[in-house]
């Protein structure tokens, strides 16, 4: 393993940032996290060796502090909803457009050796025919997606502009532990059994996604630190399985014990994509990434998380 020394990850008590944070410490190296804990919670890194910066990405005096003795960058802090985006694009361009560039900008100026950078598969490409690649025409129909597809170009233009050794990684659904404050399917659903309400799908539940464990997104970011790489690459991090929303929730359900629990259909929400699922050939040529948890275990897994993290003490 590359001796990597001194990484910020900005965004790190969020839910990727808990497993990512507790790996790369885990393996020995000297963590320190960004983070203005609007999504995220300080207390994600407890028990874990780091240094918790909270401040915010889109100020470049606290980057340039945050920067101070650290060799690589993992960004990633946003506004993740697609959502939340449609409702509110501008905080979503400020967040996500602003804040990377910042992000980049700083590392240019620290020298920093390699900037890995969180984006996405699905809400960036858009409406395509799955399985997409990386030469998959971007054409996003959400906010959420247009700001990740604009970092994406600042990351590359900085790579050929100033030598600044970026990767991006662009993310299927991550589902697993830490995942209570997400509004993605998984913790819905899970919330909606618990709860002992009806499961809502949006649509008629033949929308698909990629569902990745968060273990094996953040084997990929680590991955991506120690690789030589050119800057400028992107790379899809996936399953390469397609699993619609209707299956989603038999899994959820079964992995609960509750194979019958109600589900109650409601109008599909715009800026959502219909089908997607990602090859992730590119990310296994370029970084010798492969998934290694399948969707039954990962489901059950994360339930059991659910169980004994969240659910518990109720
Ligand atoms: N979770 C997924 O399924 C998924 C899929 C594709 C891409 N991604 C990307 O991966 C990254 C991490 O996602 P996540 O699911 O862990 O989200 P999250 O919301 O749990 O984590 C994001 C973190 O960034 C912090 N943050 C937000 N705005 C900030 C700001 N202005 N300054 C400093 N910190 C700020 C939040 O407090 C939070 O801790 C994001 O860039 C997201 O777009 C996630």
């Amino acid at each position: 393993m590359a001796d990597i020394r001194g990484i910020l990850v900005t965004g790190g008590a969020g839910f990727l940032g808990a497993t990512l944070v507790r790996r790369l410490a885990a393996n020995g190296h000297a963590i320190r996290v960004l983070d203005n804990l609007t999504t995220g919670d300080a207390s994600y890194l407890d028990g874990v060796e780091v240094e918790l910066i909270e401040g915010d990405i889109r100020d470049a005096k606290t980057l340039d502090d945050a920067l101070e003795g650290i060799e690589s960058v993992v960004h990633l802090a946003a506004a993740g909803s697609v959502v939340m985006s449609v409702a509110d694009p501008a905080t979503n361009f400020d967040v996500n457009v602003l804040g990377t560039f910042q992000v980049l900008d700083a590392a240019r100026r620290a020298g920093i050796e390699r900037t890995v950078l969180a984006s996405t598969g699905g809400a960036l490409i858009g409406d395509a025919i799955p399985p997409v690649d990386e030469r998959s025409l971007p054409k996003p129909i959400s906010p959420y997606g247009a700001s990740k597809l604009a970092g994406e170009g600042y990351a590359h233009a900085f790579a050929k502009a100033y030598g600044l050794g970026t990767i991006t990684l662009r993310f299927a659904n991550a589902y697993g532990p830490w995942s209570a404050r997400k509004r993605s399917a998984i913790t819905m659903f899970f919330r909606a059994i618990d709860a002992g309400e009806p499961i809502v799908i949006y649509g008629d539940g033949s929308a698909s996604r990629d569902y990745t464990h968060v273990d094996d997104i953040c084997r990929a970011l680590e991955l991506a630190l120690e690789c030589d790489a050119a800057g400028g690459t992107v790379l899809h991090v996936a399953s390469g399985v397609e699993t619609t929303v209707q299956e989603l929730a038999d899994l959820c359900r079964a992995a609960a014990g509750v194979p019958k629990h109600p589900i109650e259909y409601r109008p599909k929400r715009p800026g959502e994509v219909e089908r997607n699922f990602a090859s992730y050939d590119l990310a296994q040529q370029v970084l010798g990434y492969a998934p290694s948890i399948g969707r039954e275990e990962g489901i059950r897994r994360t339930w059991q998380w659910f169980q004994e993290s969240v659910f518990g003490g109720r």
